[in-house]
């Protein structure tokens, strides 16, 4: 392939102001390693856009989304317009599942000139993927409220695990770790409490880590792999987690890394049947937004990935994907740094630094 077709949905708040800037980055890196870049621009899967018409999207959005390559996303959001389960369920989750974006991947890894809030923890000290199932287990539609407005009102919500869902995110993460120094994958699980799903997910776990002897594996409960995330980070390298506690460890391990600013992540259709969508781990933040003061980096990283993921991790987008992280963390030792490094600069600035520096590296 030659030449890529990426959707560009900015979203709601900051995503508005990330997405430029991962955008500067993104196409100086496509023009510094040759790639071909078409980039369409949407302003749907906003609030905004809800406001307007009463849904989300527009009902051909499949239509429109299917022919890319990838999706680059900002944060959808806006809790003053728009219920957000009702926004998010009609946007980022409908794209997560009817693409069979069923890996989330989401790096957390300390720099210098980031200050880590653990005690004494500096660049290198943590690096972990944090491999979340995307498409099913505690975010389901299945359940209702019962005997609504009575005394006997009751809410229910099921858990769905499948086979083929657990198997194939177990696979991926013991995969991954192949490709790392430490090849350690450590499983999230809660088996003590949840009594039918979570044993039933350490039988999957255990039954893929016996294809991988050379993969070490430990499985953790949830309540003490947060206590260690903090506590002991640096044991961390390849974690899986079903979809919901894969959503709070990855603002959990960022948080440890010094802030959510930076992290991460590519939402994987590994089998390339749909196209993956690649956005900062972050919301909209509205407490901020109209300030350009959000940090950058994360929708910057997103973009690198989604850079080395059109060309399988290989040839130019692979070597643009690096230049950018190379960029990045020059940028994170000299500054400019945004407010939540403790930093005065703005969003733009940061954004024009990364690119500055990624093409004067050439
Ligand atoms: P949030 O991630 O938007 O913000 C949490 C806190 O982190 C805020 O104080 C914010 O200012 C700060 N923050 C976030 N990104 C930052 C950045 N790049 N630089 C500096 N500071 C940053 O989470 P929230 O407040 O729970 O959610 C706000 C809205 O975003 C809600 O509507 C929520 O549903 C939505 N949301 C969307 C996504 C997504 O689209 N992937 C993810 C999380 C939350
Ligand atoms: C994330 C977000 C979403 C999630 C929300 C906005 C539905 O927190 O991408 O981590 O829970 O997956
Ligand atoms: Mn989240």
């Amino acid at each position: 392939k030659t030449h890529y077709k990426i959707a560009v949905l900015p979203g709601d708040g900051i995503g508005k102001e990330v997405i430029p800037e991962g955008l500067r980055v993104v196409k100086a890196a496509a023009q510094r390693f040759g790639i071909a870049l078409e980039l369409v621009e949407f302003d749907w899967a906003s609030c905004d856009y809800y406001a307007q018409t009463g849904s989300m999207m527009p009902d051909n959005w499949k239509e429109l989304l299917l022919p890319m390559d990838a999706i680059y996303f900002g944060a959808v959001g806006w809790p003053a317009i728009v219920a957000d389960h009702i926004s998010l369920w009609g946007s980022l989750l409908k794209f997560r599942r009817e693409f069979d974006q069923y890996i989330n991947l989401r790096p957390a890894q300390t720099f210098a000139g980031v200050r880590s809030p653990l005690a004494g923890r500096t660049a290198g000290d943590i690096d972990m993927l944090i491999v979340r199932e995307n498409t099913e287990g505690e975010y389901s539609s299945v359940g209702g409220i019962m005997y609504e407005g009575t005394e006997n009102e009751v809410v229910m919500q099921q858990s769905i695990f499948s086979r083929r869902g657990t198997e194939r995110v177990m696979k991926f993460a013991f995969e991954l770790a192949k490709t790392r120094a430490r090849k350690h994958v450590t499983v999230a699980t809660k088996s003590n409490g949840i009594s039918i799903s979570m044993p039933w997910w350490d039988a999957r776990a255990s039954e893929v880590a016996s294809a991988y002897p050379d993969i070490s594996w430990d499985k953790q409960h949830i309540d003490i792999l947060c206590a260690r995330f903090v506590l002991s980070p640096e044991r961390f390298d390849v974690v899986v987690a079903s979809n919901l506690f894969g959503d709070i460890l990855s603002d959990l391990g960022p948080a440890c890394t010094g802030t959510i600013g930076l992290a991460p992540s590519a939402n994987l259709n590994p089998e390339r049947r749909f196209p993956s969508l690649f956005e900062p781990v972050h919301g909209s933040a509205p407490d901020i937004y109209g300030k350009n003061i959000a940090n950058p980096v994360a929708a910057i990283w997103s973009g690198a990935m989604m850079l080395d993921f059109l060309t399988n991790s290989k040839g130019a987008g692979h070597e643009a994907h690096d230049a950018i992280l190379a960029a990045i963390k020059a940028v994170l030792i000299s500054g400019p740094h945004t407010p939540d490094l403790g930093g005065k600069a703005s969003t733009t600035d940061v954004g024009k630094a990364i690119a500055e520096r990624l093409l004067a590296s050439n």
